[in-house]
């Protein structure tokens, strides 16, 4: 019998118990041995709950029960979750998260700890919620070089920009409707100014690069500018506006970035719409593969989590590989990184716009107040001088190649 406790007995821990309850039969056939929750650790009592007498408040009755193997951490937030998953990995205790804050903060350090103490940290629900993507990572893609990710790792955001697409509605109205409907939080800021995909997307890029890729280096720009009038331009250029979380390898250096960006019909993550996640990985043998479902939800993180636990079971004394060390990858400055924009000055900046950037392609929605246009491929660099030159404009949104 392996005994688990739970940290956090809210949305994700609930469903840690739930999935767990639920499919007993299959997931102890496929560990071994029987699991068992032990502990759930929460501030609040649930009277009534049927795991009632399972609630703790103390974490030193977790730490210190040697019967206690593996401890999934469901809290979020680092504080004080950091403190719990380094005292139980220094234990020898195996730890489950899903809590991308303190992976992307703190993950070589606990996975080092864990490595010495012969445990597991493993964090397949930190990004996309209920889609393989960490072990597909670790495993699967060992004999490729990977070069590319591209990631929708947000669910809010692509839920608030499939409406506007689809519906022809702006960002305000989106927000507050999925805030009713709890798709959005109440404070949303995490998702929607991008914070949130950038500590996935620094994940992946570690995990890519095989050293620590620091999510404050990535640049972050969130949906938040992003209007009615942008969808309509997209519409017209056959494209859609989608927040994209991306990091290339290349010969000029390592790049991050996440940013709204126009994205072809053709791309394989244009239909991927509403709270549904993707990641499309390019490997230099395999080329690409993309990865699809529900990044967000009780149960389907809750599901990656005792994935998870699973493994763990399987893996006792012994650390499963996890290539991504503690030295600093250098991330380029995103100035260097070249790319087409797509631009929208009021009309009377057309000349101006003509003058400063030359060879361009101008994009027509029959908004007469504004002038819209697609430029040639330059660096971000060259793009920002330009945009200088003409004095500001009412958006720009970058272009996926
Ligand atoms: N707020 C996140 C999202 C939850 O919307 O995708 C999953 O990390």
């Amino acid at each position: 019998m392996i005994q688990i406790a739970v940290l956090g007995y809210g949305t994700v821990g609930s469903g840690v118990v739930e999935v767990i309850e639920t499919n007993k039969a299959d997931i102890n056939k496929k560990a071994a041995e029987d699991l068992a929750v032990k502990y759930i650790l929460d501030l609040r009592d649930f009277p009534g709950d049927p795991y009632e007498s399972k609630v703790v408040h103390d974490y030193n009755i977790i730490l210190n029960d040697p019967d206690v193997t593996i401890i999934c951490e469901t809290m979020g937030g680092t504080k004080p979750a950091y403190e719990f998953t380094k005292q139980a990995l220094l234990a020898g205790k195996s730890v489950c998260t899903s809590n991308k804050e303190l992976v992307a903060a703190h993950g070589p350090e606990l996975l080092k700890i864990a490595r010495e103490k012969r445990c597991n940290y493993l964090f397949e629900a930190s990004v996309g919620g209920g889609i393989p993507i960490i072990r597909p990572l670790n495993y699967s893609l060992t004999a490729e070089h990977i070069d590319g990710i591209t990631g929708i790792l947000n669910g809010t955001t692509n839920y608030i920009l499939t409406k506007m697409d689809k519906e022809g509605v702006d960002f305000d109205e989106v927000l507050k409707e999925a805030q009713e409907k709890g798709y959005a939080e109440r404070n949303p800021e995490a998702d929607v100014e991008g914070y949130d995909a950038c500590r996935k997307i620094a994940i992946l890029s570690s995990l890519m690069s095989g050293k620590n890729v620091n999510y404050e280096d990535i640049y972050t720009e969130g949906i938040t500018k992003i209007s009615s009038a942008d969808f309509k331009y997209a519409k017209q250029m056959n494209k859609s506006v989608k927040l994209l979380a991306l990091s290339r390898d290349t010969e000029d250096g390592f790049f991050a970035m996440v940013a709204p960006f126009l994205i072809s019909r053709e791309h394989p993550l244009y239909s991927v719409n509403g709270v549904f996640n993707a990641v499309y990985v390019h490997g230099n043998m395999l080329g690409d593969s993309m990865y699809y479902g529900r990044g967000a939800g009780k149960l389907p993180t809750a599901s990656a989590v005792v994935s998870d636990v699973v493994d763990c079971a399987r893996h006792q004394g012994k650390t499963i590989m996890c290539f991504w060390d503690e030295e600093k990858v250098e991330v380029a400055d995103r100035k260097r990184a070249r790319r087409k924009f797509f631009v929208r000055v009021p009309a009377d900046k057309r000349e101006a716009a003509m003058g400063a950037f030359g060879a361009l392609a101008e994009v027509n929605v029959g908004l007469a107040e504004e002038f819209a246009f697609m430029t040639q491929e330059m660096s971000e660099a060259e793009f920002d001088e330009k945009m200088e030159k003409i004095g500001g404009c009412l958006n720009r949104i970058r272009i996926m190649a």
